[in-house]
């Protein structure tokens, strides 16, 4: 594996590629970014993935400054699976030699909603950067994990509205045994919590349920939900059921009449903030 510090370095590295499959990350990589990695492989080649922490994606009181960066840990990681070819790794004045005045913003209604709402600024900071990467990478597929499952929204239409000649690939959310869905951020929790955590998930799993049993009152089942988490100590952000389609609420003819759905949820365990979410 070729590891690149450099837009230059990279694009040597790429000149004439045609079918490129990039996997864009923020490091920290776990058994999830690994099967993003394994999935570009079998799409393109070569396979090219990034690691950044990128700031404009932070807000003032986030985690930018305490975001865990294992480069080497990383790179050892890549290098025992074999399935990616450049690692493209920029500092940050590589990334942004001067201030990011041009951004991206996406249409409110997508951007500026559950994730968007709780974390203003969040997916220009990401529709931004993936942009730049995408400019120097000029990857023919990009995979996309939906345990992010709103950013993988905002990518696509993106991608669409700008005509951008990338295929968009969404792999399903790796979890671990007990069902947490794998995250960088699930190394700050305490053993405690650690042990609470895959009642989120849990909590997804019963509105599933209920939906499957043929309850629609959308209120009742969100608030039921989000009522045990908060019981058990947790702080909701959101918990929402909507339309996987644009993420709008559906009506309750439309839960009635099998609309696919999905269920997102946003909650803090102390001071660590989990999302997640699942298709129905
Ligand atoms: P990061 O959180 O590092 O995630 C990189 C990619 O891995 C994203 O597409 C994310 O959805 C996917 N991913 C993370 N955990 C996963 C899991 N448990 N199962 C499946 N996929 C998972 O998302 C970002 O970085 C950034 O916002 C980025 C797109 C790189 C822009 O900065």
């Amino acid at each position: 594996m070729k590891v690149v510090h450099t837009v230059e370095e990279l694009r040597d590295q790429l000149r004439g590629q045609l079918r490129a499959a990039f996997v864009p990350t923020m490091g920290n990589l776990h058994e999830g970014h690994l099967s993003l990695m394994r999935m570009a492989r079998q799409h393109g080649d070569p396979v090219v993935a990034s690691i950044f922490v990128n700031r404009l994606q932070f807000g003032p009181n986030e985690d930018f400054d305490r975001y865990p960066r294992t480069l080497q840990a990383d790179i050892e990681k890549l290098e025992r699976e074999r399935d990616v070819y450049v690692l493209f790794a920029p500092n940050e004045t590589e990334m942004y030699p001067e201030p990011q005045s041009f951004r991206i913003q996406p249409p409110e209604d997508l951007g500026g909603i559950l994730e968007g709402h709780f974390r203003p600024g969040f997916f220009d900071g990401v529709s931004t950067v993936v942009m730049k990467l995408f400019s120097c990478v000029q990857p023919s597929v990009a995979v996309f994990g939906k345990k992010d499952y709103q950013q993988l929204m905002v990518v696509r239409k993106m991608c669409r509205q700008f005509q951008l000649p990338v295929r968009i690939l969404a792999h399903e959310t790796v979890r671990d045994t007990d069902g947490l869905a794998l995250s960088s951020r699930n190394m700050y929790l305490s053993p405690a919590e650690r042990a609470e955590a895959p009642q989120l998930y849990a909590g997804l799993q019963a509105v599933q349920a209920r939906i499957k049993s043929g309850q629609a009152d959308l209120r009742d089942i969100e608030g039921a939900a989000a009522q045990a988490l908060e019981k058990r100590g947790w702080k909701v952000d959101y918990l929402a059921l909507r339309r996987q389609h644009d993420l709008n609420e559906p009506t309750t003819e439309q839960i009635q009449q099998g609309e696919p759905l999905v269920v997102l949820a946003a909650a803090k365990l102390g001071n660590t903030r989990l999302i997640d979410n699942l298709e129905i």
